[in-house]
């Protein structure tokens, strides 16, 4: 299985690979050994849709060898493109969107059993839908957790609403409920996820609970250390949310908020329905309510129409928040959605110029914001081992409250994943920070 895309495509992966081990599927070591391949794709973006089809491509290779090897093809691009796979690719025989994922391991017993078969699992469900879990004896200490699916606020740029339908609440008791088993199952961080978790509860499958009071609910879990959200919407930022930040104690002091762009003229033709102003007031309010929060965004460059003035509001807006770190794209036109209209259109040389000036950018906000760390304390997660290792030393890595990467070297060979430890932080990087244990 082939992940691209998303937090959200990623958990809905982990969903499908419990599920598919639980019925009694083996994931294969080498590719050559694999009866079929399973593509969870992602189309925010011209590029990763273009991997899927590349990727796709070079499956040929294995159904060629073998006619009865197939491929899946899962998530964002599944739902847009939809039975057209079957034709361009003739070795897919199964097409999933978002909602059709719940039924995924059933039809793969039907593909398996009838060879002529080829199942699309395309519809919208009303509600926001269920799956059912075979969790395992033991979960890793990190772990999503899907509170809604969908979109209902058609950004000009944004092809989501349009692959992931309209939004849909989850029922706060299924949240709750898989929380706390997550918790029993010894995840410590539990990351909710939605395409604008500000929104919960807003949309008709909503009830009397609001993101807010979700948070509280939560964060009063016995056993849970941390908790997080993604994806917000600055125009749904509520005063109950930004105070959480200073009363929750689980609450991790890192907010991920969109920007898109530091141009009101942009931002108003993009749809986002919020300004510089009211954009800088909420990080106001969220560096009172916990002067320690770290800030990352998205930004993207060449929006149709963007001006060399409008980019220089993009990088004034930088300048003034300092984030502390951020994922910048140039804008691409998607199918169907109310930009692709717009004009005039941004020239490719254009967008690669200012994408490198906004990233040259932010490396020194990331890495003077680092450099900010030196000498301080926090505690530290572990995820795993570091990527690189030196002579003499175990190398961990982790994560602190703010997010930002830590690795520690141990002196013992012992596997710490999951372990917190309170670490002081002795040197910076370009991107992470080191420090060791405080004892
Ligand atoms: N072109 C470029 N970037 C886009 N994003 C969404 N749609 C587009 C597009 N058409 C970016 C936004 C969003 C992130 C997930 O992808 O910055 O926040
Ligand atoms: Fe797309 Fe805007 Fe919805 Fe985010 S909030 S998923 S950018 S439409």
């Amino acid at each position: 299985m082939q992940t691209y895309g998303c937090q959200m495509n990623v958990a809905d992966s982990d969903w499908l690979d419990r599920s598919l081990k639980s019925a009694g599927f083996v994931k294969t070591i080498s590719e050559e050994q694999a009866d079929f391949f399973i593509i969870n794709t992602c189309s925010v973006r011209e590029k990763p849709e273009q991997k899927v089809y590349s990727h796709l491509g070079r499956l040929k290779e294995f159904h060629e060898k073998n006619p009865s090897v197939f491929a899946c093809v899962g998530g964002c691009v599944a739902q847009q493109v939809g039975k057209g796979f079957f034709e361009r690719f003739p070795y897919v025989r199964l097409v999933f969107g978002p909602d059709g994922l719940a039924m995924v391991p059933g039809s793969l017993q039907r593909l398996e059993n009838n060879q002529h078969l080829k199942i699309s699992l395309l519809d919208f469900e009303d509600h926001y839908p269920e799956r059912i879990e075979n969790w395992p004896d033991k979960m890793p200490p990190q772990a999503f957790v899907n509170i809604m699916q969908g979109c209902d606020n058609f950004c000009a740029y944004c092809v989501v609403p349009y692959t992931r339908g309209r939004q849909k609440s989850r029922s706060s008791e299924e949240i709750i409920r898989e929380c706390s088993k997550l918790i029993s199952l010894g995840v410590l961080e539990i990351t909710l996820l939605g395409q604008n978790v500000n929104s919960y509860g807003l949309d008709r499958n909503g009830q009397e609970i609001n993101f807010a009071r979700l948070l509280r609910k939560i964060d009063g879990l016995h056993g849970l250390n941390r908790l997080r959200f993604t994806t917000s919407h600055p125009k749904d930022m509520s005063r109950e949310v930004i105070e959480a930040f200073g009363e929750l104690e689980t609450l991790c002091s890192h907010l991920h908020l969109p920007l898109q762009s530091g141009s009101d003229n942009i931002l108003k033709n993009m749809g986002r329905k919020y300004n510089r102003e009211r954009y800088l007031e909420l990080v106001k309010g969220l560096r009172k309510a916990n002067p320690d929060i770290t800030l990352s965004t998205d930004l993207i460059v060449g929006f149709p129409g963007e001006t060399d003035h409008d980019f220089q509001q993009t990088l004034d807006i930088m300048n003034t928040v300092g984030f502390d770190s951020s994922f910048s794209f140039k804008y691409s036109d998607r199918p169907g959605v109310r930009s692709s209209l717009m004009t005039p259109k941004i020239s490719q040389q254009v967008k690669s110029e200012r994408l490198d000036i906004l990233q040259k950018l932010q490396e020194e906000w990331t890495a003077g914001k680092l450099a900010q760390r030196i000498g301080g304390r926090d505690q530290v997660l572990i995820e795993g081992p570091s990527k690189k290792q030196k002579s003499g030393v175990w190398s961990w890595q982790g994560r602190d409250r703010g997010g930002r990467v830590v690795n520690i070297d141990f002196k013992t060979r012992e596997d710490f994943t999951g372990r917190i430890f309170e670490v002081k932080f002795i040197r910076s990087k370009k991107h992470s920070l080191e420090g060791e244990v405080v004892t």
